[in-house]
């Protein structure tokens, strides 16, 4: 029996990938493993009000609304969305949905909201499917979840679990396979307790490549094979960091990934250069506070300007007083947000 009507409202963060996820085959599946921290802060928070229709109709029926604004700019991505998962969720079309959703992270930031977007819109539409199928286990619902929210945006996938998250098949790492993101199955080493993720608004302009776009430049890349092998490789060596708790390690392996998505987009055809002057002096500065003071402060990129700095807890204040002094100079409108790893998608 259908519920009649209802509303379920959820929160979802975003995600900072370690190891990158750059490349993939249809429908989202991923050319390499990838690795993240979950993050805290940085959310979505997406109402789904349902109500049963009377008559069985031909198309989805819903409304979206942005920050209380109708959003029709957004039709085309939820119903493509839809479309894919319906075969999986057979109910939407037997219902009106309302869908509310608003960002804590400023809009138009530069941080990729399709990750916490299309989580919390997953983990939603899961709820009413446990409505429907209450004897659904704990274990079958977030491994559907992440399922569904993948074919929403890809890396959207490991938002629902945290602190760490892996997705795509691995060999050396249980249970990690390509439909679904998994919580990493091994023991956290303390060191990564709290981890800080610092992320420096560095332009808030329009995406210059859209992800979509982005994956797509692999296919035919001359390094492609080179650098799914190598993200292959560097997914080990971050399981044995995260275990181990060795930071350099941590360092070495995080800045390298950063950079190498970078220079994928840079070796592409066309080819991107999505860094930005401000960008460059951020990672210059990051080295040469390391040097001078010891610290494991190191950085992470997405596909964009912004830098996000990941230290542990216990250098927390030292490293704000750096970023303070040093680092907002660099921020667009010396704007930057503090955020760090958290646990996942929840019912509000
Ligand atoms: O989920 P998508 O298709 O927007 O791809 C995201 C890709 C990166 O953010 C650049 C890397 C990653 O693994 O999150």
């Amino acid at each position: 029996e259908l519920p009649v009507e209802g509303v379920i409202t959820c929160t979802s963060p975003s995600n900072i990938a370690l190891v990158k996820y750059w490349g993939k085959r249809p429908v989202q599946l991923p050319e390499n493993t990838s690795i993240s921290f979950t993050l805290d802060g940085c959310k979505t928070t997406t109402s789904l009000t349902y109500k049963r229709r009377d008559t069985i109709a031909e198309d989805f029926d819903f409304e979206l609304f942005f920050e209380g604004k109708l959003k029709p700019d957004f039709r085309p991505k939820i119903k493509n969305f839809f479309r894919r998962i319906e075969e999986y969720l057979p109910f939407l079309k037997q219902y009106t949905f309302t869908i509310e959703t608003s960002n804590t992270f400023p809009h138009s930031s530069g941080i990729a909201s399709s990750a916490s977007g299309m989580s919390a819109l997953a983990f939603c539409l899961m709820q009413l499917e446990k409505k429907i199928h209450p004897k659904i286990t704990n274990e079958v619902f977030i491994k559907k979840t992440s399922f569904l929210a993948r074919l929403g945006s890809g890396s959207a996938c490991r938002s629902l679990e945290g602190p760490i998250t892996v997705w795509g098949e691995h060999n050396d790492i249980e249970g990690s396979n390509d439909a679904f993101a998994i919580k990493f199955p091994y023991e956290i080493h303390s060191n990564f307790e709290d981890y800080q993720d610092t992320i420096l608004l560095i332009d808030k302009g329009e995406k210059q490549v859209s992800s979509t776009v982005g994956h797509d430049l692999m296919h035919g890349h001359p390094f492609a094979a080179k650098r799914f092998e190598q993200a292959s490789e560097n997914s080990i060596k971050l399981k044995e960091i995260l275990t181990s708790g060795d930071l350099d390690a941590f360092i070495e392996v995080v800045e390298s990934e950063a950079l190498t998505l970078h220079a994928m987009m840079m070796t592409s055809l066309p080819y991107f250069i999505l860094m930005k002057p401000n960008t460059l002096s951020v990672i210059n500065k990051v080295w040469e506070y390391r040097k001078n003071t010891g610290s494991k402060l190191c950085f992470t990129l997405d596909a964009g300007a912004n830098v996000h700095l990941l230290f542990p807890y216990s250098e927390k204040e030292k490293v704000l007083e750096f970023i303070n002094s040093k680092l907002v100079a660099y921020c667009q409108n010396g704007q930057y947000i503090c955020d760090k790893i958290g646990l996942g998608a929840k019912l509000l």
